[in-house]
């Protein structure tokens, strides 16, 4: 049987839920399918902060770089600020394996309606790719003068040539095995001095990478555009912070940011690649066990698509599909009934 080693990071808050009913699906098929999983399970997290001073060791990124993948679920508790669970942890991770591709499904699933009136599932279906370790979300600027009335904080925005050719390369190729359009999200008029060159090589990707269609729009009508036609998307392409707001909005449009799934990707395989639901730890239900396991179970789908294991992923897709398909075995945030347990207990039994 093949083996894969896991490197699973559960987290906080209902990262702690979500991860282990997403371990029980993927138990769930693996057999099935001839292979085996040995989840190597590290507790870094605000908990383990609160204890050591530090989210995880040192080390911690070199301890995951040569896993198989990264099942990780959400860190983020009330009492640790923000800026050292995600600096302490997440974003270490995406920047120091290089997971520049941060791959976003949105698809509207048969049986859920969506808030759009009148939208079905062959409206609703797009993939966000999001440039995932420089652009807004860079290291340079911080507070000065903290306290005083001359207090002032600053961030540069980062844009390489590098770092942005590559992602546009890998949402052009994404593309051309869907239905070969690439949206790009964009601020260019004159305003943010990044944008112009953002739109410089994306008109420099869709020269190389001809056949596929492309458009741009502009950040602020775009997110009217997902709610109003959604039906226009097929890829969309879009800076690390422009790529954030995009994808908490279109699961909004797609039901719940409780199924939406991502992927972290390096793509040339160089380090581990790490696997996440979009949502965060949800602090306002941590605990109650009524979190949605969906995104968890979906993000392990591509997790296993990644890995090679195709019908697996497909089997666990299939089994996703049926546990939404009925109010008594979705979740409160889909209109339903089920807390976590039901919910992974409906897509088990839905396996097979
Ligand atoms: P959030 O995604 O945690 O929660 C937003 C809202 O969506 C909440 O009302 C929550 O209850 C609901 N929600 C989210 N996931 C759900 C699920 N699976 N089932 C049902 N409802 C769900 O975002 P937030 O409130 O902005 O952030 C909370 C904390 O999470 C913060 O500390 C933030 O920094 C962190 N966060 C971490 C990650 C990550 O580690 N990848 C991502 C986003 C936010
Ligand atoms: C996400 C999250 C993170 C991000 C936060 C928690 C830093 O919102 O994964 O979408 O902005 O990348
Ligand atoms: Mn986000």
């Amino acid at each position: 049987t093949r083996r894969y080693r896991i490197a699973t990071i559960p987290g906080d808050g209902i990262g702690t839920e979500v991860i282990p009913a997403g371990q029980r699906a993927v138990e769930a098929v693996a057999a099935r399918h001839g292979f085996a999983v040995a989840w190597d399970v590290y507790d870094w997290s605000c908990a383990r902060y609160a204890e050591t001073g530090r989210m995880m060791p040192e080390d911690g990124v070199d301890r995951v770089r040569g896993a198989d993948a990264i099942y990780l679920g959400a860190v983020g508790a009330p009492g640790v600020p923000d800026h050292v669970s995600l600096w302490g942890l997440l974003i270490p991770l995406r920047r120091e394996l290089d997971l520049y591709a941060n791959v976003r499904p949105v698809k509207l699933i048969e049986g859920i309606t969506s808030p759009l009136a009148g939208r079905g599932p062959e409206d609703i279906d797009f993939v966000v790719v999001r440039e995932n370790v420089e652009g807004e979300y860079s290291e340079i600027g911080g507070r000065l003068h903290g306290g005083t009335e001359h207090e002032m904080v600053s961030q540069m925005s980062v844009f390489t040539r590098r770092c942005t050719d590559r992602i546009m390369d890998y949402a052009f190729e994404l593309a051309k095995g869907r239905r070969g359009h690439v949206t790009s999200a964009t601020k260019s008029n004159g305003i943010v001095h990044t944008m112009p060159f953002w739109d410089e090589r994306f008109a420099a990707a869709a020269a190389r990478h001809p056949g596929v269609e492309t458009v741009q729009y502009h950040i602020d009508i775009l997110t009217a555009y997902f709610v109003r036609n959604p039906d226009w998307f097929d890829v969309v392409v879009g800076s690390n912070l422009f790529g954030d707001i995009l994808s908490d909005l279109g699961p909004a449009i797609a039901g719940s940011i409780g199924i939406a799934p991502s992927a972290n990707l390096n793509p040339e395989r160089a380090a581990a690649s790490m696997f996440e639901p979009v949502h965060g730890s949800a602090p306002d239900i941590a605990g109650q066990g009524v979190a949605n396991p969906i995104a968890a179970v979906w993000t392990a789908a591509m997790m296993l698509e990644h890995l090679g294991e195709d019908e697996a992923a497909a089997e666990l897709m299939g089994a996703i599909e049926a546990s939404l398909a009925r109010p008594e075995t979705r979740t409160r945030d889909l209109g339903g009934t089920a807390d976590t347990d039901g919910s992974i207990r409906a897509v088990i039994e839905a396996i097979g």
